[in-house]
């Protein structure tokens, strides 16, 4: 996917253009991956332009930060209006919004604390992650032969740098295999997540999604639609999942700002279900979009409009 640039970037401060958006090779970040990041969209709707979670964003944001003893130069409220602002600047509808705090240059030691945090945010026109057809049709994945982080290793609760490494041997794997995504098992052998998603089973109308202790990202996505399945009346479960629970499970899907609610339609090429979008995933996926597209109301106040 290539990356369809926009004008400008927000940078320290100041709004710069694309091509002057450069940090210095001696950066921090460059050589230990000292930086924590979000992703999040920006939707195109009948009623106008809304960005969805944008608080809860910028909130992980900040505690991805807080663990990596980060101080981030700025206020939430700034960066919230600051992504607000960047939109509008770029003329954008629709966008993927790209936030990140890093380590700038000053020793080149471990030691992180010398150098200046530095925060910059961009937007990026980004289709559908997993492929066009995914969210209709559902994807492949495989079980990954990487494990996610160890507690005690690297955090997974921060959205690090860092951590995507670990997401990169999971995602390299996967597609030269033929898999559209992997999924990882935490280092007790149970499921965690894919590689830049969290994952929900189904079985017997009851939805089960790991939880934070394995070795999950905290994702909003993940939050969203826990929240509405409830109001929708589901049981939601949060445990510990076998590999072969995801085999046997009626339904499968993965979670994420990127990939949104996409079915999976096999892991491992054992079929999972009907292998094609299930029927309670498609109510989740309905009354998702029916809320950021406008058609059911933002109770949660989950919406930011972009005027
Ligand atoms: C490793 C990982 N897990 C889960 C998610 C899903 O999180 P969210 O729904 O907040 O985008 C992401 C994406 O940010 C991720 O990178």
């Amino acid at each position: 996917m290539a990356m369809a640039k926009t004008r400008y970037i927000w940078m320290d401060g100041k709004f710069v253009e694309w091509e002057d958006a450069r940090i210095h090779i001696m950066s921090h970040v460059i050589h230990y991956g000292t930086g924590v990041f979000e992703g999040l969209r920006c939707y195109d709707t009948p009623n106008g332009s809304v960005i969805f979670r944008l608080k809860e964003h910028t909130d992980r944001l900040f505690n991805s930060a807080k663990i990596y003893r980060m101080e981030i130069p700025y206020t939430r409220d700034e960066i919230n209006n600051v992504t607000v602002e960047l939109i509008k600047k770029n003329c954008l509808k629709a966008a993927y919004v790209r936030p990140i705090a890093y380590r700038g240059y000053a020793e080149l030691g471990v030691n992180p604390f010398p150098c200046p945090v530095s925060v910059t945010v961009a937007t990026l026109q980004w289709g559908k992650y997993l492929g066009d057809e995914a969210l209709e049709n559902g994807v492949d994945v495989m079980i990954s032969s990487w494990n996610r982080m160890a507690p005690n290793t690297l955090p997974a609760m921060a959205k690090c740098c860092a951590n995507y490494m670990n997401s990169q041997l999971i995602k390299m794997e996967a597609m030269l295999y033929g898999f559209a995504e992997g999924i990882a098992l935490d280092n007790t052998g149970y499921v965690s997540e894919g590689s830049g998603e969290n994952l929900f089973a189904i079985r017997d109308g009851i939805i089960y999604t790991p939880p934070l202790h394995a070795s999950i990202l905290p994702g909003i996505t993940r939050h969203t639609v826990m929240s509405i399945a409830r109001d929708m009346g589901f049981e939601v479960v949060q445990e510990k999942l076998n590999r072969e629970f995801l085999y046997l499970a009626d339904e499968v899907f993965f979670t994420g700002s990127a990939a949104e609610i996409t079915p999976i339609r096999s892991v491992d090429k054992i079929t999972v279900g009907q292998g094609k979008a299930g029927p309670m995933t498609k109510k989740l996926q309905k009354k998702f979009f029916d809320i950021i597209e406008g058609r059911a109301p933002d109770k949660y106040n989950w919406l930011t409009r972009v005027e």
